[in-house]
């Protein structure tokens, strides 16, 4: 959250407009190493000359640890140099730098890594040497992406084959196989006997390697330039004291047969990436971009450097498979794309600033099984709490105890059920978090015991950044836990309070320290408070691109430099593990919302996309943006309903409310300069609208609740793009304006388009059922279909096929809906076939864990048969709630039905039960039947 304030905060500083500008950050060409990098590439394109080659002597296949060792060795030939002016020249005496790099398999996947033997380089180590930094390049970022619970298996090579010139590897199955080219070094790899990928295939491969500042024009390349290696004139960092020079690493993936990639979040752009030639590559640095720019490649606040391709191979259709680039690099980054049709290769060439080489390429033969890999390696999106699945109420600011209070009795009185209400910067004492204001919220315990009669939850602000002199920075300076400037003392910088310190959470000493903090903030038995993480890219008003300077100092003397993208995540794992700590005695889950993110940040935190505008361009955005967090491991995520600045009219208020249902963090917003928009406040209809889409969401619950489950043990995408379930047409790699929830059968396409009142859907062959009338509408070949959709209806469709479970009744909370039935709607296939299931657990605790939950399967057999079938039952059914089915609705569609009972067996006992013939439906009431038994419904 950022405002008009800042202009305030910054009219000392920089001159700031009100929206976002993108001259406030850097270009590629006015980035050193994105300059550097581009123009490198251009000219190896000519040049084809190739300095990087695998020393075939330093070959070390270690048995135990599966991993192939080995050094590639950088030549910088003796050359002339010749100086700008052009009249003097000299040259070099052939330079040659060591880069061990690693080669190992993992589960359908390799990894390869390239570092730099710094402390071999004894001509220059002493220029380096540092009682503040580390020399060795940054290679913890997987200490942070990987999960540290799972212990990633290593398969074994069956194969090591040294040939002349090529290295053969294979996994054990033979599955994936690689060639590793000694003189000229590059990576080919194979899967299933086809070439897929090759690694440095247009030898982009750069490794900047230590060097002085002096000597600067002897180690560079033929083919390289040196702008801005030792000093950075983009006008907003020029105090970045560079350090070590010029150290990015660069590597080119060319995509054998792939003409779609996706992914590389966080970009306010299409799900399907674009070409980047001759213009920006798509940029990963986390800033704070308030109100940011649409349909850009722009840097935003998190980073997941994922890339996922298709493969099709047109003369073999069923040659299809998906990769998957894990780029895992924490500081700044650049990608080009380029598209080459006529090849059918992708070409992708990726630029860091600093760090290692680092890359995790996984092959799949779905783009679902990609996702379940991927999360395999960084972990599962965590369950939630089932009330943070329902509907939060958020405003820039609540004032006070009896302004929340209000909201509070207004939504219930207006029959608008929500779960969570949220207390932005302003609650705090003078912006210093981990305070009250005293006047306003006097008693935060009796405020939170309040809302905790009907399970309600309240969350709170807490930024990594500490205002200056008040006892919690003071403890932090005095632990020595904040990040450091170069000069090695802590770092002030301007934020929310003014002058600020940041706290670095790098350090487990840091984390204790911060931990410490939350034990004094929150209470061990009123367990309803939770913690809302913003401004942790770090946003810095006063810094270089708004973010923190490059050269400040973390915890392992590494420079920000290097670890810049995966501080936020510190943060809010940091955060998460001191909620779980001090809720441990309840056993409650944490709910943390953090604004920054990488690869691993959905173990502990939902996200939302930020800054937006109450436009209808925002809107339609907030769609694809969704949908590449969740393909990139991290589905729990949500657009401010309805934009966080401006007043929205009623029109795009309901259009975005019935896009935000299916959000899977579903959370209205407001700046602190819009006018107050809680939904009981809007006239009629809007008001009828708002609440009956949030009363659907409700309803949908255990639904939805069934996805983020199967999210949080498979990884797989709750909001879900088209191609993701339907990987065969073709038809679908560009469509990202409509989506499945999950393999739920739930479609929809938003409206996000003002005075729009139909809109064309794509359908694939089947049968769908529109949700509201179940009406069934057959496809017999993939087509697009008008559908009408007023105002208060939105495209909803389930597809035939499937079964999903409601609860009907409206309930002030989620909490209060657990005593209520289920009811069942059945929407079978065009041959009368239909599955379904239902994950129910306490939804509170970790429980879950220890078998405390329910498993419960539907099918529907031949269009004449329903069966449930129970998987799992937990010891104590009673947390769980209600566990009985009171309605069942099936979708008549292509079937013929025309009894006026159906008989029922549950147990052993047999009944029959009336149905109720209506118009495009049959509904059976009080069937008797629950999810505790097996039973079976015959017509
Ligand atoms: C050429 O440039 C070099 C350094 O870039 C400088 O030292 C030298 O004086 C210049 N020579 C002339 C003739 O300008
Ligand atoms: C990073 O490099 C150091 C020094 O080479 C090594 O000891 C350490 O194991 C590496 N850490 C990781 C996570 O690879
Ligand atoms: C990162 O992981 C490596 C290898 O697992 C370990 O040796 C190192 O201590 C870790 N670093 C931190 C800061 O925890
Ligand atoms: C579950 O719901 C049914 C139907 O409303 C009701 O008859 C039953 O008493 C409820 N059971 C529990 C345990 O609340
Ligand atoms: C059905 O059988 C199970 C044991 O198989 C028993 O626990 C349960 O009470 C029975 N339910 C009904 C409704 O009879």
């Amino acid at each position: 959250m950022l405002s008009s304030k800042r202009l305030i905060c910054l009219s000392l500083l920089v001159v700031y407009s009100f929206a976002f500008t993108d001259y406030l950050l850097k270009k590629c060409g006015e980035s050193g190493f994105c300059n550097r990098n581009r123009f490198y590439s251009n000219n190896i394109l000519n040049s084809k000359n190739n300095y990087y080659s695998l020393d075939e002597t330093s070959l070390n296949f270690d048995s135990n640890s599966n991993i192939l060792y080995a050094n590639v060795i950088k030549t910088i030939p003796s050359h002339q140099i010749t100086t700008d002016n052009d009249t003097i020249s000299h040259s070099n005496e052939e330079l040659k730098i060591t880069l061990p790099i690693t080669i190992s398999m993992l589960d359908s996947a390799v990894r390869f890594t390239m570092d730099e033997a710094r402390s071999e380089r004894h001509d220059v180590l002493e220029d380096f040497s540092s009682d503040l930094l580390s020399i060795q390049r940054y290679n913890e970022t997987s200490n942070w992406s990987f999960d540290p619970k799972n212990n990633i298996p290593i398969e074994k090579f069956l194969k090591f084959n040294q040939l002349k010139n090529i290295v053969e590897i294979s996994n054990e199955d033979e599955s994936i196989k690689l060639n590793v080219y000694q003189d000229q070094f590059k990576i080919e790899i194979f899967y299933k006997g086809k070439l897929a990928m090759v690694l440095n295939d247009r030898l982009f491969l750069n490794v900047e390697h230590l060097r002085n500042e002096d000597d600067n024009d002897l180690n560079l390349l033929p083919e390289e330039s040196s702008f801005n290696s030792f000093e950075d004139n983009f006008q907003y960092s020029k105090d970045d004291t560079l350090p070590f020079g010029p150290e990015s690493v660069a590597l080119d993936f060319t995509l054998i047969d792939s003409t779609h990639v996706y992914g590389i979040p966080e970009h306010a752009d299409s799900l399907l990436l674009k070409d980047t030639s001759g213009s920006e590559p798509y940029r990963l640095y986390n800033v704070d971009v308030f109100e940011y720019n649409l349909d850009s490649k722009m840097p935003m606040y998190g980073a997941i450097p994922l890339l996922i391709g298709l493969h099709n191979d047109d003369t073999h259709q069923d040659n299809q498979f998906v990769s998957g680039v894990f780029w895992n690099n924490a500081a700044d980054t650049w990608i080009d794309i380029n598209y080459n049709n006529d090849l059918q290769n992708t070409k992708t060439h990726w630029m860091s600033e600093s760090g290692i080489i680092d890359t995790i390429i996984f092959f799949t033969n779905s783009p679902l099984e990609l996702s379940k890999k991927f999360t395999d390696l960084t972990g599962k999106p965590a369950l939630p709490l089932l009330s943070s699945i329902g509907y939060h109420q958020c405003r820039w600011n609540y004032n006070d105890e009896l302004d929340v209070l209000t909201v509070d009795s207004e939504m219930d009185r207006n029959h608008i059920p929500y779960d969570f209400i949220w207390l932005d910067l302003e609650y705090t004492d003078d912006r210093k978090y981990f305070t009250w204001k005293p006047n306003s919220f006097p008693n935060p315990k009796r405020l939170l015991q309040k809302l905790q009669r009907l399970g309600r939850n309240l969350v709170v602000l807490i930024d990594p950044h500490i205002k200056n002199d008040y006892p919690i920075s003071n403890e932090m300076i005095v632990n020595d836990v904040a990040v450091k400037n170069h000069k090695g003392t802590p770092f002030i910088g301007i934020c929310w309070p003014g002058k600020s310190l940041w706290i670095d959470t790098f350090n487990q000493l840091g984390q204790k320290i911060w931990n410490e903090f939350f034990q004094k903030f929150l209470y061990e038995n009123v367990n309803n408070l939770f913690i809302w993480n913003d401004m942790n890219e770090p946003s810095i008003f006063d810094g270089p691109e708004t973010s923190a300077p490059k050269d400040l100092i973390h915890s392992g003397g590494f420079e920000e430099r290097s670890v810049h993208n995966v501080y936020g995540l510190t943060v809010h794992e940091s955060t998460y593990e001191s909620v779980k700590q001090i809720y441990s005695k309840s056993d409650r889950r944490p709910f943390i919302l953090t604004r920054s993110f990488f690869a691993g940040s959905q173990r502990t935190a939902a996200v939302w996309t930020g800054d937006n505008v109450a436009t209808w361009d925002y809107l339609r955005m907030s769609i694809p943006m969704m949908l590449t967090n969740g393909i990139a491991g991290f589905p729990f995520i949500g657009s401010d309903v309805a934009g966080f600045s401006g007043d929205p009219e009623m029109e795009l208020i309901a259009r975005w409310y019935q896009a935000g249902m299916w959000y899977p963090f579903f959370r209205a917003h407001a700046h602190i300069d819009s006018k107050r928009r809680e939904p009981y406040l809007f006239n009629e209809p809007l008001k009828s609208i708002v609440r009956d889409i949030i009363q659907l969401r409700y309803k949908l619950l255990p639904t939805l609740y069934t996805l983020f489950h199967e999210s949080s043990v498979k990884g797989v995408p709750i909001v879900t793009p088209m191609f993701y379930n339907k990987p065969q047409y073709k038809e679908l790699y560009s469509i990202d304006d409509q989506f499945y929830m999950g393999d739920s059968g739930i479609l929809v396409k938003p409206i996000v388009e003002k005075k729009v009142e139909q809109t064309e859907m794509i359908f694939t062959p089947g049968i769908y059922y529109e949700y509201y009338s179940l009406t069934p509408m057959i496809i017999d070949e993939l087509k697009w279909e008008t559908i009408i959709t007023p105002l208060n209806r939105l495209p909803f469709f389930i597809e035939g096929g499937h079964i999903i479970t409601t609860r009907d009744k409206y309930r002030r909370s989620s909490l209060l809906m657990q005593n209520d039935p289920f009811s069942l709607i059945v929407a079978p296939s065009m041959n009368g076939a239909a599955q379904g299931k239902i994950y129910l657990d306490d939804g509170n605790t970790f429980e879950y864990l220890t078998e405390e939950y329910l498993d419960f399967e539907f099918e529907m057999i031949n269009g004449n048969k329903i069966i449930g079938k129970l998987n799992h039952l937990p010891k104590n059914l009673e947390k769980i709630g209600n566990l009985s089915i009171n309605k069942i609705i099936i979708a008549k569609g292509q079937l013929a039905f025309n009894q006026e009972t159906v008989t029922i067996k549950q147990n052993d006992s047999t009944f029959t039960c009336a149905i109720i013939n209506e118009e495009n439906r049959l509904v059976i009431l009080n069937p008797g039947i629950n999810l505790i038994n097996d039973w079976e419904i015959i017509f």
